[in-house]
């Protein structure tokens, strides 16, 4: 799940965030997923209310999210009350390294609920958490 302006990938800011695409994330993630023996959904909201709705909606079907909040991972109580009231587990990403941005950077709403963070690996960092979210999912199951 991608959080606000993450569509602009590839345009965005690239020497920050890279210039890979929100779809060669998707395709690489997909690539990956099929190598785990899992599938993937994919979604992007620059809404907030779209990504509760997304939330509430998917947690019927799937068994954890990986997720890049965007902006709202500094701001938004609401994504994290809805990460907690779908008991799904979910694993927050950033491209950058948010630790050595602006200070309001460091500051995350999600991550002490979180199965767990993966931060500035740029592309990486999705395929990293990733493994670690398919990881937890199994580890739960055993
Ligand atoms: C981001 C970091 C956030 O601080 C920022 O608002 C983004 C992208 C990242 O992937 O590095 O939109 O989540």
């Amino acid at each position: 799940m991608h959080g606000p302006n993450l569509r602009l990938l590839g345009r965005r800011e690239p020497d920050v965030y890279g210039t890979d695409t929100l779809d060669d994330v998707n395709r690489l993630l997909a690539e990956e997923a099929s190598g785990l023996g899992c599938a993937v959904e994919f979604f992007q909201s620059n809404h907030e209310g779209e990504l509760l709705d997304y939330i509430e909606d998917a947690a019927g079907r799937v068994d954890g999210f990986l997720v890049n909040p965007g902006a709202f991972t500094h701001t938004s109580v609401a994504l994290r009350d809805a990460f907690l009231g779908v008991t799904r587990p979910f694993v927050e990403v950033h491209l950058s390294n948010t630790a050595g941005r602006e200070s309001f950077r460091r500051r995350s709403f999600l991550s002490d609920v979180a199965a767990g963070v993966v931060f500035g690996f740029g592309v990486q960092s999705y395929v990293l958490g990733l493994r670690g979210l398919v990881s937890r999912i199994r580890q739960n199951r055993t």
